[in-house]
């Protein structure tokens, strides 16, 4: 299964590529913060086709087209452009995300950075690999020398106010903090061990569902802001190295 979702991820990835700087069309899904492309939509129907064709009776959740709920195990989440509003703006930071759920549990993950050619991948129990090389996170103990990583929702009413404020209690107590605009690859970059660490609320489970995997298999820690077990469709995200964990819940529950 894994060999096949890579393949598919790629097959997306290819389209997305030959989208990227040329002639797109953008829709507003809320409001002109939040955007899909012509490029999503034709990723996801490359990507759903195939999982439909091979696997007919596995449930998908797909960003774009929703719910196809089965009487499987078996359900495929997928988010086939985690970074659109990077990509709507030729900015090369994106990635397609494919997980893969057994009764609830996910089982398998992969994401692809699209314009870096590196396949991010995850078995359960099977460690994480980007391409070939076996990735573990960070072992940096002291949070004045981590590198963080965090995203803000699209909510433009009171949802962003917490993640400011969560934010600016971090800053001045890490290294750096960054905001790529892509929380799969976020999850990535914290199981690469590139990041100590990333936050981020009200992600959707498409954003989440193969990068939280990717981030356990690579040796990390992943919690919800209260430091409760966490699954796909939980409500906030805290991924680590495990060392610093407790005290970013102890920074993060400050503004809460
Ligand atoms: C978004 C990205 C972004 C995060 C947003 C997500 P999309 O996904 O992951 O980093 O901050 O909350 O919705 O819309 O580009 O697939
Ligand atoms: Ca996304
Ligand atoms: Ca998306």
């Amino acid at each position: 299964m894994i060999t096949k979702t890579i393949e598919i991820a790629k097959e997306a990835g290819e389209i997305i590529r030959e989208g990227f700087g040329n002639n797109i069309s953008i829709e507003f899904k809320t409001d002109e913060s939040n955007l899909v492309t012509n490029i999503d939509k034709a990723a996801e129907k490359k990507i759903v086709d195939y999982i439909n064709k091979e696997y007919p009776t596995h449930s998908i959740i797909a960003e774009e087209s929703g719910e196809s709920k089965k009487l499987s195990e078996y359900t495929w989440i997928i988010d086939p452009l985690d970074g659109t509003t990077n990509f709507a703006h030729s900015l090369p930071i994106f990635a397609v995300s494919i997980g893969l759920q057994k009764n609830g549990e996910t089982i398998l993950g992969v994401v692809y950075d699209v314009m870096r050619d590196v396949v991010y991948s995850a078995e359960k129990g099977a460690g994480c690999f980007a391409n070939e090389k076996k990735l573990n996170v960070s072992n940096n103990s002291n949070l004045a020398k981590s590198v963080l990583v965090t995203g803000f929702a699209y909510d433009r009413k009171d949802g962003y106010k917490e993640a400011v404020k969560i934010f600016g209690t971090l800053l001045p107590k890490t290294r750096a903090i960054r905001r790529l605009g892509s929380a799969a690859l976020d999850f990535c970059y914290v199981a690469s061990g590139v990041f100590d660490g990333f936050w981020e609320a009200n992600l959707a489970p498409w954003d989440v569902c193969a990068g939280i995997l990717l981030v356990e298999e690579a040796g990390g820690k992943v919690t919800d802001f209260s430091n409760n077990e966490i699954s796909a469709f939980s409500n906030s995200f805290l991924a680590t190295n495990g060392v610093i964990h407790s005290s970013l819940i102890e920074e993060i529950s400050k503004n809460r």
